[in-house]
C-alpha cells in the first residue's frame, strides 16, 4: 500500500471515499450482481437497484448457496448508542428483504461493544436496545419464526462466548493494529465479539454449517476482515467459513453531513412526533439554486439534495416515479418548495402507519429478545 488508509469503524464521523474500498481492499462493486441477483433471488431490493447497497464480498458465493438450496443466514446488528433513525431503518429493511426470501436471520444487539467503547450507561443502553431498536424492528415487519434470533451480546446463553476466548489465541496485537489501528483492551474485545457475533452461526450448537452474509455500512468493513481471516484460522478446528458481506452507502444527514443520533437536528428518528419530522425536513439541504429564475433555467440538482436522497432511500419505491421526479427536478420545473411539501406529505403518512405500529410493537419485545438482567 502506498499511502495509508484505513477505516475505523468507532469514528463518529466518517466521509467514505467509497471508491478507496475498491482500490484498497477488494471491495467488489454490487452493480455487476444484479442481474445475477434477479435471477436467482427475484426482483432486487430498491436499495440494491438504486447502487445504495455498492460493494460486496462473496455475494456471489451466497447467490450460488442459495440457488442451489443450501442453507443461507444473514448476521447483522445494531449498537443500541442513540434512537433508531432512517439509516438504520435502511439495515432494517435488508434483514426483512432476505428473512422473506427464508434466510435465518441473526440479529445482534451490540450492548457490550456500546458500553466498553461508547462508554454509555448499561441501563440506558439495555433500554434503547428494546424499545428503540427491537420495537422498531417489529414495527417495520420483522418476523418472528424459528428462523429468526436477536440477542444482546451480554445476554445470549450459548457457546457463543467459548468463540471470542478461543479467537484470541490465533490473532496478535500487530495483526489487530494493522486492521484497526491504536487498540484499547476494550476495542478489542469488542472486534472478538463482533467476530464472534458474525462466526457464531456455523456451529453445530446453531445447526452446523450454513453460509453467513453479513449487511453493513462500509465502516464496517475492518470487522468483516477480522472475520474472514479468523474463520480461515479456525477452518480445521472449529469448521469455520468466511462469511460474505454488503456494504451500503451512509444516508446523508439534512444538513448534508452525517445522519447519527448525536447531531438529532438532522437526522430523522422514526419516532420523532410527525410536526418535529417534517419541520427537519423542510430545512434541509436541497440541491435547489440562489434564485428561482436561475433554478427554472437551469434546474435543480438532484444529486445533492438530501430530500431526494430521502425519497431514493425510503419515501418512493417506484422506480418511474423517481425518474420522474429526478427529470422534474433537473428540468427547472419542479421547485424545491413544492417538492418538500410533497417528501413531507410521505414522511408523514409513512411515520402515521409506522408509528401506530411501533406502540404496540413496545409491548411485544419481550416475545423476540431477553434482555440482560443488569
Ligand atoms: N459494530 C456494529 C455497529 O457499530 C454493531 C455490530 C455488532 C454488528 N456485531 C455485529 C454489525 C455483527 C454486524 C455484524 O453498529
Amino acid at each position: 500500500m502506498a499511502e495509508e488508509f484505513r477505516l475505523d469503524p468507532w469514528a463518529s464521523a466518517v466521509r467514505l471515499e467509497y471508491e478507496k474500498l475498491f482500490r484498497y481492499f477488494g471491495i467488489k462493486p454490487f452493480r455487476e450482481l444484479l442481474p445475477r441477483v434477479t435471477e436467482v433471488l427475484g426482483e432486487p431490493l430498491h436499495l440494491m437497484r438504486r447502487g445504495v447497497i455498492f460493494g460486496h464480498r462473496d455475494f456471489d458465493s451466497v447467490l450460488e448457496a442459495y440457488r442451489s438450496g443450501e442453507r443461507v443466514a444473514l448476521v447483522t446488528g445494531f449498537m443500541p448508542s442513540g434512537r433508531f433513525h432512517f439509516g438504520h431503518k435502511m439495515v432494517a429493511d435488508q434483514i426483512i428483504y432476505y428473512q422473506k426470501l427464508g434466510f435465518e436471520i441473526f440479529i445482534v444487539i451490540a450492548d457490550a461493544e456500546a458500553y466498553a467503547v461508547r462508554k454509555l450507561d448499561r441501563r440506558k443502553v439495555i433500554e434503547t436496545g428494546l424499545y428503540e431498536y427491537v420495537a422498531n424492528l417489529i414495527a417495520l415487519g420483522l418476523e418472528k419464526n424459528r428462523h429468526t434470533h436477536i440477542y444482546f451480546q451480554t445476554n445470549y446463553e450459548t457457546p457463543y462466548y467459548r468463540l471470542i476466548q478461543m479467537f484470541s489465541r490465533k490473532i496478535t496485537m500487530a495483526e489487530m493494529e494493522a486492521i484497526y489501528g491504536d487498540l484499547e483492551p476494550g476495542k478489542v474485545m469488542a472486534a472478538l465479539t463482533q467476530a464472534a457475533d458474525i462466526l457464531h452461526p456455523q456451529l453445530d450448537y446453531f445447526g452446523g454449517f450454513k453460509h453467513v452474509l453479513v449487511p453493513v455500512g462500509a465502516d464496517q468493513d475492518p470487522h468483516i476482515r477480522l472475520a474472514r481471516d479468523i474463520a480461515d484460522r479456525f477452518e480445521n478446528e472449529l469448521g469455520l467459513r468466511r462469511p460474505a458481506s454488503t456494504y451500503h452507502r451512509f444516508q446523508s444527514g439534512l444538513d448534508g453531513n452525517k445522519m447519527s443520533s448525536s447531531r438529532p437536528d438532522y437526522t430523522i428518528f422514526l419516532s420523532d412526533p410527525i410536526d418535529v419530522a417534517v419541520r427537519k425536513l423542510k430545512n434541509a439541504l436541497t440541491g435547489g439554486r440562489a434564485t428561482v429564475e436561475e433554478q427554472r433555467r437551469l434546474g435543480g440538482e438532484p444529486e445533492k439534495c438530501t430530500v431526494y436522497e430521502f425519497y431514493v432511500y425510503h419515501l418512493v419505491r417506484d422506480d418511474k416515479k423517481l425518474a420522474r421526479i429526478y427529470q422534474e427536478c433537473r428540468g427547472g420545473r419542479l421547485l424545491c418548495g413544492p417538492d418538500k411539501q410533497y417528501a413531507a406529505e410521505l414522511l408523514a403518512k409513512f411515520l402515521e402507519e409506522h408509528q401506530r405500529k411501533l406502540e404496540k410493537a413496545k409491548d411485544r419485545v419481550l416475545e423476540y429478545v431477553e434482555p440482560p438482567s443488569f
